[in-house]
Parts: structure tokens; C-alpha cells; sequence
């Protein structure tokens, strides 16, 4: 079956979820332990106005001190052409765009209707660097915490809007509140991937756990055709703005039920489960994800068929 990306979110969706101020070395550790896992891409802080999350006020300094390996992909979430100035200062070389379908959502998040948002990131777009790669993600592609369900139409709407302002980049649709089930799930990624997913135009999942369907709604979302999704380590994460959200299905959970299935992740899981520990370590109570709770022998006891027998 073939392989599939998981992108971490932890030191973006993770970080700005905590409220106590995470000091920048910490976060630069925890990037630094992330990307020695084998993981592939990394979301990395977000540029936006530090009144709204305070907690991302230090990203350029993070990106600056984090020692990479140069085969790391690292994008940062920007809202507007003022944090992808900022991203383009600090050497970035993509970004994730942030709309949200809902409304009321994308007021509360950055302040902007959607059509303002869509005005702003069609100038952006232009004034994206050479070579720069994007990201666009749709928020509360499934579920708004303020309107309810999202029809599928509007989805497919902002969809069309973006491929008519972009030919070429990732679409990241996501499930800000966690509330989407996995036939929902499976549903919208069939609609997109058959009418839009293209050789220039590729589909991403963004999955928080909230009521515990975030590793069905990933199958899921793999099932119809999606091969990049993401995860945070430990299970942190959750928008300021969407009240009633939790954490981010958790990468380890994710790694594990691919590996399982024989879909390969590239990603070490030892390695992946002490980076995990440590980026619990700075909210332990919101921390989420069931694999770190198993016994680390049986966690690490093998996948699929080379499960080994464990006794203790
Ligand atoms: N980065 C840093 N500062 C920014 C910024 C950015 N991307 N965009 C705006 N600002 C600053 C402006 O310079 C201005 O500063 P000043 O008060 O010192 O003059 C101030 O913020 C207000 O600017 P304005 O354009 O009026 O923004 P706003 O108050 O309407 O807020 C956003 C809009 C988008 C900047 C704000 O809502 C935001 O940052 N939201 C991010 C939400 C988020 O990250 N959600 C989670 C991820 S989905
Ligand atoms: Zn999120």
C-alpha cells in the first residue's frame, strides 16, 4: 500500500494551544527531536499578531536557532500578507495559508469575512517569492464550532476559488473542532479527490481527536485517496478560536495505526515516542494520544505481521 507523510503540527497547532509561555529553547528542542524521528515535514510557528496568540511571538527566533537537516520541509501558518512578509524575512520557504469555510469561524480566527481573506491571499499570492511552495489550508472544512455542520458546497466553493487564484499546490482540509466522523470524512475526500486531486493539485487532512474518531477520520481520509496527513506529538493542539476543540490526533497514534497496516510512515517510532514525551512535557495535562500510555515494550513490539508476542 503506498507510503503516506505525516506532517507534525505540534510546534504550530501545539504550541499555540498552551496558554503558559513555552521559553524558546524548550521549543527549539522540541523541533529538534521532532525532525531527528524521520518525519518529513514539519510545521513550525506561525507568523501572526502576537496579540492574538502570544505564544507565537517567538517563531523567527525558533527557526533561527533550530538545527534542521536539510531534508526537513518546515512551513509556518500565516493569515495574511503581513505574516507571509514576516515568514519571507525570517527565510521561509512555504507557508500555510489559513482560511476557514464557516463564516463566523474565519471572523473569530483572523478577523477578516471569507472574501476578504480570499481578497488578501490572492494579492499574497503574487507577491509570494520564487520557489516559495504554499499550503492552503481551509479550516472548519467539516464542522464550525459556531455554525455547526459545513455543506460539503461550500467547501468545494472555496476549493474552485483557490484553484482559480493557484494551478498548482497542497490543499490541507481541515477538521478544526474534531467533530467530523469518518464517513463524513471519507464522503468529502472522494468528492475532491475525484474532481480535483491532480498531478499540480494534491489534497492534506488536518484531524484533531476531540471525540476520539481523529485515527478513523485519518483511515479514512487515506481510504479515499489522501496520502499527506497531520498530527501532533503527544496529542497537543487546538485553535484559540474554536472553543470546545481539543488536541491533534497524536502523531505516534497515527504512525502507529499506518504502520500497522503496513502503509510506511518513514518515521523511527522509538525515536518518535521520547520526542513525544518531551513535547508533552509542557502541558502535561492537555496531552492526548493513547500510544504513549501503553507499555513502551509493547509499543515498540512491532507492527503487522512482525508483531512479537508480549507478555508483560
Ligand atoms: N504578524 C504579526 N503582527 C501582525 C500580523 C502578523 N501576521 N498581522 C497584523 N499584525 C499586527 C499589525 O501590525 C498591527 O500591529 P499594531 O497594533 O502594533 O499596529 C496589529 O497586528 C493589528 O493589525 P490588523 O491588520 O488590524 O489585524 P487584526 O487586529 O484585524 O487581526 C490577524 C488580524 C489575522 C492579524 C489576527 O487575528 C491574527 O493574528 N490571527 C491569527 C489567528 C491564529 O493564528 N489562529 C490559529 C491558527 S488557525
Ligand atoms: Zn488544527
Amino acid at each position: 500500500m503506498s507510503a503516506v507523510t505525516i506532517v507534525e503540527v505540534a510546534p504550530r497547532d501545539g504550541f499555540q494551544s498552551v496558554r503558559e509561555p513555552i521559553p524558546t529553547d524548550t521549543k527549539v528542542r522540541i523541533v529538534e527531536a521532532l525532525a531527528a524521528t524521520g518525519l518529513q515535514r514539519l510545521e513550525i510557528g506561525s507568523f501572526v499578531s502576537p496579540k492574538a496568540i502570544p505564544q507565537m511571538a517567538d517563531t523567527a527566533e525558533v527557526l533561527k536557532r533550530a538545527r534542521l537537516p536539510d531534508r526537513l520541509r518546515v512551513h509556518v501558518l500565516v493569515p495574511n500578507r503581513k505574516g507571509l512578509e514576516l515568514a519571507k524575512a525570517a527565510g521561509v520557504r512555504e507557508v500555510a495559508w489559513v482560511v476557514s469555510v464557516s463564516e463566523s469561524h474565519n471572523q473569530s480566527n483572523v478577523r477578516r469575512s471569507v472574501d476578504q481573506s480570499f481578497a488578501d491571499f490572492e494579492q499574497a499570492w503574487q507577491e509570494l517569492g520564487e520557489g516559495m511552495r504554499l499550503r492552503f489550508g481551509l479550516a472548519t472544512s467539516f464542522d464550525c464550532p459556531f455554525e455547526g455542520r459545513t455543506p460539503e458546497s461550500r467547501v468545494i466553493a472555496c476549493v474552485e476559488r483557490v484553484l482559480k487564484i493557484v494551478p498548482e499546490l497542497e490543499i490541507s482540509i481541515a477538521d478544526t473542532t474534531g467533530r467530523a466522523a469518518p464517513n463524513h470524512v471519507r464522503g468529502l475526500f472522494t468528492t475532491l479527490v475525484r474532481d480535483y486531486a491532480s498531478d499540480k493539485v494534491e489534497f492534506s487532512f488536518h484531524g484533531h481527536d476531540t471525540y476520539n474518531l481523529g485515527i478513523a477520520n485519518a483511515i479514512a481520509a487515506y481510504e479515499a485517496g489522501v496520502r499527506i496527513i497531520d498530527g501532533a506529538a503527544a496529542g497537543l493542539g487546538g485553535c484559540p478560536f474554536a472553543p470546545g476543540a481539543s488536541g491533534n490526533t497524536a502523531t505516534e497514534d497515527l504512525v502507529f495505526a499506518f504502520e500497522h497496516m503496513g502503509i510506511s510512515t518513514g518515521v523511527d517510532f522509538a525515536k518518535l515516542l521520547e520526542a513525544a514525551d518531551l513535547t508533552q512535557s509542557v502541558a502535561p495535562q492537555q496531552a492526548g494520544g493513547r500510544l504513549r500510555t501503553v507499555t513502551r515494550k509493547r509499543a515498540l513490539a512491532g507492527f503487522g505481521e512482525n508483531t512479537r508476542g508480549m507478555a508483560a
